[in-house]
């Protein structure tokens, strides 16, 4: 969800405000150290000797917030060279702590031969831990060290040790080109001595930057640092989402704060004896040729990299492959919970990675090398694929179904936003969209329902489904013109007597809009799953007809086509945006341009035509209502590439990559960046990092098409195929599907709400496949499916939740089909000849025929199939489909 009332507006603020300055603890005003290694020019800050500025070497591109430096120069703000701990003398049970950044005092220089050293007893509660800090050349790159001294006369256990990390993911009060140009973002790998940050600028152009162990230093816990809000920056705000530190040690967190979770690693503590020492270190690299060389700098540190296929979310009944890359050889490895993964090496650092048949959700994986170190890889076990988007379709036409016709708002019979924890649909909420079936928070759950019968049509749910159509969405959610009302949910007591409100909800907020508002039709998004609904159910209708009953198929086609040229109606605010999840729109205008619907085809492409030209136009095109936002480049990404606006396209998938990482953790992997949506959409109404919120799914449609018009660019699959993986995460064992997962480790857990979802349900639908790549790092593989090389010829069993889109990268040719499946496909590499065999669930309605379309997205090569009496229908082919498996060629 969006607001209008939290937009920012970048204003050009004064840096140097003396009211600013006069807070200074940093000591600013006594000025930088200027250090230099072969690979970054730094500074550090002369009284404290923190981080200040960090470029590669020779560049203007700083990964810290120099320019904002006055702005956090207090107690209490972090920086990287800042240190927290926590300890307890032997035998005693309260923890004492200890945090460098409290209470600032300039630090006692020392010379050790390191670039810059300093003693941080000042700047630290008294006590029995002598801290020493050094900035060190470590090859090149810059090193950053701490040794750690028992000086007292008892032993000492340290339960809680972190290294605050700070980057300029500061949007706050910049332009959108300064944000493009200036900043960067971060993401974890939370993989023991694996364990890396990696930061990407936000443009996705340029050097990225990658922090990994020195030693004996692993990532255990990465923790969220709670800072003063200052309006200044905004400090956990939709303009800077805050920082996070990197926790070699967790136990006394996990005894406290995060009692009763689950952490991702075993929390631990170490004891030191009198005189003992600790020494801890964490390197920054620059990955000069950017974020698709993050692995191999990251290797050449010494640190272990692993590389899954199809990623981390894996599905029963299939194997997955991993492959492991390291300086020394693997030990052991070891599965917690025992037995969920079976792994077995094929050589060369390549496992099979197979799922137990009980198995489900978080499994860790931890691989011992021979050299000492120890690294996790996090995975999570889903039902199989279309087991799964079976569930989902079951639990909301069922649990979420709501039926009351006697409600006053109009909002039955309809699929609710649901609360998972509390059991039962969401009648009402502050937020009236929530409760309002509209937004994406509120409509989400409906979006979900009908996108699901594109993929998997089912009699019973389209059968309701229908009934929602004629009762409440084309009555009550849409006005007569097509119009789209922003919630039918209202607060508004005069307005419907006899309604008892929920007098424990708070309705003074801005949310808790009364019926004017909720039924302004003024924001485009809303649009865009309701066109979205129709065509799902078009889909399903004209491969299944006998499945649709109230309309015919070309109905809802024409809905759904009426709905999007409603919302380009000058009336609409933010139809200039790119909109979430409007990659549908293109599917709705290559369905008209199938069905012969000529003119509506060309209205529909001069109206998208004219938002792409505007984008080619602009700078920073991935405007949205929200200050900073990850839901523009979608839209950006399709139109500009439909109508060869190469520049654009190439600006939008570099942003993408921007703020979508690739790291041997599900949560993390292909997980677009969203932080401020739990607010809008979610239960547990916070500023956090979200894992695989809808922006996983639907930026993974721009990195998805990026990769079918370049297979050769396999980086792009990699971190695609982890963010069309996402949304299968978040459906649970009943079907519920939550909006997005808890990433802070003091909840670790899925939201309560399933709240706008639906979103990232479309991005899966539209992008999930199986993919076959030549990739570079490890050979010939297929994501979201079985491949096996025999001969001259390559087989592949398809496995992903939809199992109707094929795309061959060596060929650069997809295929999809309507109806049925496409149970597995074969090709001969020399020849190019391709082998398609159709099927059909047995969950699922038997359908006739299937019109099956193959696309040449690299230009290299047209397909047709081959068969005689294949008849050409809707520019595909139309192939009959018997009770028995069916196989096509193509050349
Ligand atoms: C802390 O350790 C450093 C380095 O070993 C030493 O020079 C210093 O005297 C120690 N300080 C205290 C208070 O023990
Ligand atoms: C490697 O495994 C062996 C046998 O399981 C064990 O004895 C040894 O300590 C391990 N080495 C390391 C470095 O973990
Ligand atoms: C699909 O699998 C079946 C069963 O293994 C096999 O007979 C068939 O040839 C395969 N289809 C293709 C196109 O390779
Ligand atoms: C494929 O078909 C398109 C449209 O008919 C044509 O323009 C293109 O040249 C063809 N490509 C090849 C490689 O034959
Ligand atoms: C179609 O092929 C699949 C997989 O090869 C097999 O499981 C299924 O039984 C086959 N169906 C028919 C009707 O032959």
């Amino acid at each position: 969800m969006k607001s209008q009332a939290l937009r920012v507006l970048p204003v050009v603020v004064s840096l140097f405000a003396p009211s600013i300055l006069c807070q200074d603890t940093l000591g600013l005003d006594d000025g930088y150290i200027r250090l230099s290694t072969t690979k970054f020019d730094v500074q550090i800050v002369s009284d404290a000797q923190v981080l200040a500025s960090l470029k590669p070497a020779g560049g203007t591109f700083d990964f810290l917030p120099f320019d904002y430096l006055p702005l956090r120069a207090k107690d209490g703000q972090y920086h990287w060279g800042d240190i927290t701990f926590r300890y307890r003398t032997s035998g005693s049970t309260a923890w004492i702590t200890g945090d460098s950044s409290k209470s600032r005092k300039k630090v006692t220089t020392l010379s050790t031969g390191a670039l810059a050293a300093s003693g941080l007893a000042p700047t630290l509660p008294t006590g029995p831990l002598n801290i020493t800090r050094e900035w060190i050349d470590v090859s090149g790159d810059l090193g950053l060290q701490f040794t750690i001294i028992n000086s007292g006369s008892s032993a000492i256990e340290i339960g809680g040790l972190g290294f605050p990390a700070e980057f300029n993911s500061i949007f706050t009060n910049r332009q959108a080109s300064d944000m493009l140009r200036l900043c960067s973002l971060s993401d974890p790998y939370i993989g023991m001595h694996a364990g890396q940050i990696r930061v990407a600028p936000t443009s996705g152009d340029g050097p990225a930057l990658v922090i990994t162990p020195i030693g004996d230093t692993p990532m255990e816990a990465y923790r969220n640092l709670a800072e003063t809000y200052y309006e200044d920056t905004a400090y956990g705000s939709q303009v800077f989402e805050g920082f996070y530190e990197w926790q070699v040690l967790s136990k006394a967190w996990a005894e406290n704060e995060w009692s009763g979770k689950e952490p991702w690693n075993e929390p631990s503590s170490r004891t030191l004896q009198p005189h003992e020492s600790l020494r801890y270190g964490l390197r920054f690299s620059v990955a000069q040729g950017g974020v698709r060389d993050l692995d191999s700098t990251v290797l050449r540190t010494g640190t272990p990299v692993a590389h899954g296929v199809p990623g981390y979310i894996i599905p029963r009944g299939t194997a997955a492959n991993l492959f492991l890359e390291a300086s020394s050889a693997v030990n052991s490895t070891t599965v917690k919970p025992v037995g969920a993964l079976t792994l077995v090496s094929a050589g060369d650092g390549h496992y099979t990675v197979t799922p137990s048949t009980s198995a489900w959700g978080r499994v860790r994986l931890t691989v011992a090398y021979a050299d000492g170190k120890v690294q996790t890889i996090h995975y999570y076990v889903t039902k199989p694929g279309t087991e799964a988007v079976a569930s989902l379709g079951q639990f909301l036409t069922t649990d979420q179904w709501f039926t009351d016709t006697s409600d006053p708002f109009g909002r039955a019979p309809s699929v609710m936003t649901y609360d998972y924890e509390a059991g039962s649909i969401v009648k009402q909420d502050s937020r009236a969209w929530v409760a309002g079936l509209s937004d994406e928070g509120g409509a989400g759950s409906f979006l979900a329902a009908c996108m699901k019968q594109a993929a998997q049509p089912n009699q019973g749910e389209i059968t309701k489904l229908e009934s929602f159509v004629d009762g409440v969405l084309w009555k009550t959610i849409q006005t007569p013109d097509f119009a789209v009302r922003k919630s039918i949910f209202f607060y508004e007591p005069a307005a419907v007597s006899g309604y008892t409100y929920d007098s424990s909800i708070d309705w003074t907020s801005w949310t808790s809009w009364n019926k004017a508002s909720s039924y302004a039709t003024d924001r485009a998004y809303d649009y865009v799953h309701v066109a979205a609904a129709y065509w799902g159910l078009y889909r399903a209708g004209r491969a299944y007809p006998n499945l649709i009953k109230s309309h015919t198929w070309d109905w809802y086609l024409n809905q759904a086509y009426n709905t999007i040229i409603r919302a380009m109606k000058a009336d609409v605010g933010y139809n200039k945006v790119g909109l979430m999840g409007e990659t549908v729109f293109g599917e709705i205008l290559a369905d008209l341009t199938r069905e012969g619907l000529s003119s509506q085809a060309k209205t529909l492409t001069a109206a998208m035509k004219s938002r792409a030209d505007q984008w080619n136009t602009e700078a920073v095109p991935f405007g949205s209502e929200m200050a900073w936002d990850s839901t523009g480049q979608e839209g950006v990404y399709y139109w500009s590439k439909y109508f060869g606006h190469s520049s654009t396209v190439t600006k939008t998938v570099n942003s993408v990559l921007g703020f979508m990482p690739t790291v041997p953790h599900w949560g993390w992997n292909g997980n677009a960046r969203r932080y401020w949506d739990n607010i809008y959409g979610g239960k547990l109404r916070r500023i956090e990092r979200q894992i695989h919120h809808y922006g996983s799914g639907l930026n993974s449609l721009v990195l998805l098409g990026a990769f079918r018009s370049d297979p050769s660019d396999s980086y792009l699959l990699r971190v695609g195929y982890g963010g069309t993986s996402g949304p299968v995460s978040n459906i649970n064992e009943d079907g519920f599907a939550a909006a997005s997962f808890h990433s802070w480790p003091d909840t670790l857990k899925w939201d309560g709400l399933s709240g706008d979802y639906g979103p990232n349900f479309v991005g899966l639908v539209l992008g999930t496949g199986t993919y076959v790549v030549q990739d570079t790092v490890v050979g010939l593989v297929a994501y979201g499916g079985v491949l096996t090389s025999l001969g001259d010829s390559v087989s592949v069993q398809t496995a992903d939740p939809v199992r109707r889109r094929i795309f061959i990268g060596p060929l650069g040719v997809l295929i999809s089909v309507d109806a049925g499946i496409i149970d597995n496909f074969s090709y001969v590499p020399s020849t190019g000849e391709i082998s398609v065999t159709l099927s059909q669930l047995s969950s699922v309605p038997v359908a006739a025929k299937a019109v099956l379309w193959a696309e040449s997205t690299t230009g290299a090569r047209n397909y047709s199939v081959t068969a005689s009496g294949i008849t050409k229908t809707r520019l595909g082919w139309q192939i009959p489909l018997s009770s028995d498996n069916v196989t096509v060629k193509l050349a």
